[in-house]
């Protein structure tokens, strides 16, 4: 049996402004992980079993539009190999939240294929045929999730662009609250599309303006003044308002972390549901916690970015 795991992301900075052509900043969530086991198997054809989503799938080639057998297919494709294989996936990653769900099930399924085949896949090709699937999650992502957790490091992300990895001078603490709500990005980004359609010097505006939050924040980071960071969170928070992704459950978290000492939070991937991220001063942490949990939360992390930098 060949396992692969993959790691869940968080956007620090710059969503939505990305599909763009802005820069955003993207890290790994090394802690929550997807996984997938392969195996030979006795009857003939390619069975997939996606236990946390109740799914079993048995491969037949029809469905172009499925994420699962589109990114099984077009690995065996690529490595150009075949076989009657079973397919265990399971992931801590909650679906549609912002966390990256879709596109580490699919580098979990791409890396046990390619272990179950003893080949080697850089990060670069891993990255690609999650790509593939992601437009079927997102119809037109940016690519900023296939990247960060195909490489699992902090990414700075230019569509079009090679990515590169950004310095964390000093770690920081940061909550990770769920709103419970799940939230197609598909839908956001759509949206935004059209309002964008409807007038783009608005949007470009915003987008310029989120931009120069990102390189802000890089900046911050790269110098270790995070105590920046809290405003510049804020900051791209308004600005998220202004693209109408925000909600008023992501607005009442924000306010209950606010008050409980964190230093500036935002929303966290597409929008209007999934997850808010706060930047917090760890001897905060545990009082920011309870607060968001007591706020409605559904669930919360704490966790240390750029602690391997
Ligand atoms: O919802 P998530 O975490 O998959 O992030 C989407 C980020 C967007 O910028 C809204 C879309 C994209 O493709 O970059």
């Amino acid at each position: 049996m060949s396992v692969g795991t993959a790691c869940g992301k968080i956007i620090l900075f710059g969503e939505h402004a990305v599909v763009y052509g802005r820069p955003a900043l993207a890290v790994p969530l090394p802690q929550l992980r997807a996984r997938a086991r392969v195996e030979d198997r006795t009857d003939v054809g390619i069975l997939i079993q996606a236990r946390n989503v109740g799914r079993t799938i048995h491969l037949n080639g029809k469905h172009d539009d499925d994420p699962l057998e589109v990114i099984v297919r077009r690995t065996l494709e690529t490595l150009q190999v075949a076989g009657n294989l079973k397919i265990e996936i399971d992931s801590d990653i909650p679906l549609a939240s912002g966390l990256g769900s879709g596109a580490a099930v699919s580098t979990a399924i791409v890396r046990a294929i390619a272990a179950h085949f003893e080949r080697a896949l850089s990060p670069n090709e891993i990255s690609a045929l999650v790509y593939e699937t992601e437009k079927l999650y997102h119809g037109t992502p940016s690519g900023i999730d296939n990247t960060v957790i195909a490489y699992e490091q902090a990414i700075r992300f230019v569509r079009g662009e090679v990515s590169v990895s950004f310095q964390i001078a000093h770690p920081l603490t940061l909550a990770i609250a769920n709103t419970g709500i799940a939230s197609a990005t598909f839908n956001t980004v759509g949206d935004v599309r059209r309002g964008w359609e409807l007038d783009p010097a608005r949007y470009e505006s915003i987008f310029d303006q989120i931009a120069q939050v990102v390189r802000d924040s890089e900046a911050a980071l790269a110098s270790g003044e995070n105590e920046t960071l809290g405003e510049l969170m804020n900051r791209n928070q308004l600005l998220l308002q202004e693209l109408d992704v925000s909600s008023a459950e992501i607005e009442r978290l924000i306010r209950a972390g606010m008050n409980a000492g964190a230093l500036g939070g935002k929303l966290s991937g597409g929008g209007r549901g999934g997850n808010v991220i706060f930047y917090v001063g760890p001897e905060d942490a545990d009082r920011l916690h309870k607060a968001l949990l007591e706020a409605g939360a559904m669930s919360v992390i704490v966790t240390r970015v750029g602690e391997q930098n």
